[in-house]
């Protein structure tokens, strides 16, 4: 199935998930959630810092899907001190008896400290796998170091112009699946004329060219609407492919070379 990957744990994952990033808790997120599983999304990423787990509980439980019919990740705030207490009320508040995924959501206070907590909320059967976001090579070698159970994804920002290919393969060789956000750039990359001529040469939109070349790297890709026929547009992504040389070109948009370190920890 070229729909899914196998974790490094075997557990296999969908490579296109909705995002939930920065929409609110109500109904425009249970809407969101419902179309997406309504157009056939499998996968649903939300957290606990971005306040919505009761919505996206409420749409996934009225889907009629069956709850090992959709992948479900939702991610440890850090500034709060217990993982596996946390992750028991991320449940309750999602209405489900576990998660498919449970993710460290930044590297605050460290890399390491909460990897304990994570270890037993996944051992408790809270999460059948247990991840990381927003780590660098350096932080994921130091969960690595002191881990039993290791990480199995790593949660970036990533797209052509955030291609952080040094950070991908150090995932990859280390059995850790990279999951791309705003693989749009928060919408930012829509409008540009490089990604624009390859949508239109290939008869498809740009959001479908930027997601398109994520599936093609075998990222697990997690682009954000909130709109139906964008939610729609952005699953028809199945029945095309990138030539190489669009493939390439998309590559070069990469703009991460220069600034790498600057860009190893963006988040605070
Ligand atoms: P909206 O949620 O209003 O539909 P990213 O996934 O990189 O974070 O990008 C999300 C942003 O891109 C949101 O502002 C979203 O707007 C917009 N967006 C998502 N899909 C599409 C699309 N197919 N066409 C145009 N804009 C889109």
């Amino acid at each position: 199935d070229d729909r899914t990957r196998a974790l490094a744990d075997g557990n296999e994952i969908p490579l296109l998930a909705l995002g939930v990033w920065q929409v609110p808790d109500g109904r425009e997120c249970e809407d969101a959630v419902r179309w997406a599983l309504e157009l056939g999304y499998r996968h649903i990423d939300t957290a606990q810092a971005y306040g919505n787990e009761r919505s996206v509980g409420r749409a996934l439980r009225g889907s009629g899907l069956a709850r090992d019919e959709v992948f479900l990740t939702t991610k440890f705030n850090p500034g709060l001190r217990d993982p596996e207490a946390e992750a028991q009320r991320s449940l309750e508040r999602l209405g489900v008896e576990s998660v498919d995924l449970y993710i460290v959501h930044w590297p605050q206070g460290g890399p390491t400290w909460a990897w304990d907590g994570m270890q037993r909320a996944h051992e408790r059967g809270y999460a059948r796998s247990i991840g990381v976001s927003n780590f660098s090579v350096s932080d994921l070698d130091a969960v690595r170091k002191v881990a039993d159970v290791p990480p199995v994804v790593n949660q970036v920002q990533f797209s052509p112009f955030e291609f952080r290919r040094e950070l991908w393969e150090a995932c990859e060789s280390r059995g850790v699946a990279l999951e791309a956000y705003s693989p749009l750039g928060t919408g930012r990359h829509l409008d540009d004329p490089r990604v624009a001529e390859i949508a239109g040469r290939l008869g498809r939109t740009p959001a479908q060219v930027l997601i398109r070349w994520a599936l093609q790297r075998e990222l697990i890709v997690l682009p954000k609407s909130t709109h139906r026929e964008r939610i729609e547009q952005n699953a028809q992504v199945f029945d095309f492919e990138l030539g190489p040389d669009d493939v390439a070109a998309l590559d070069a948009l990469d703009r991460t070379q220069a600034t790498d370190r600057a860009l190893e920890h963006p988040w605070w």
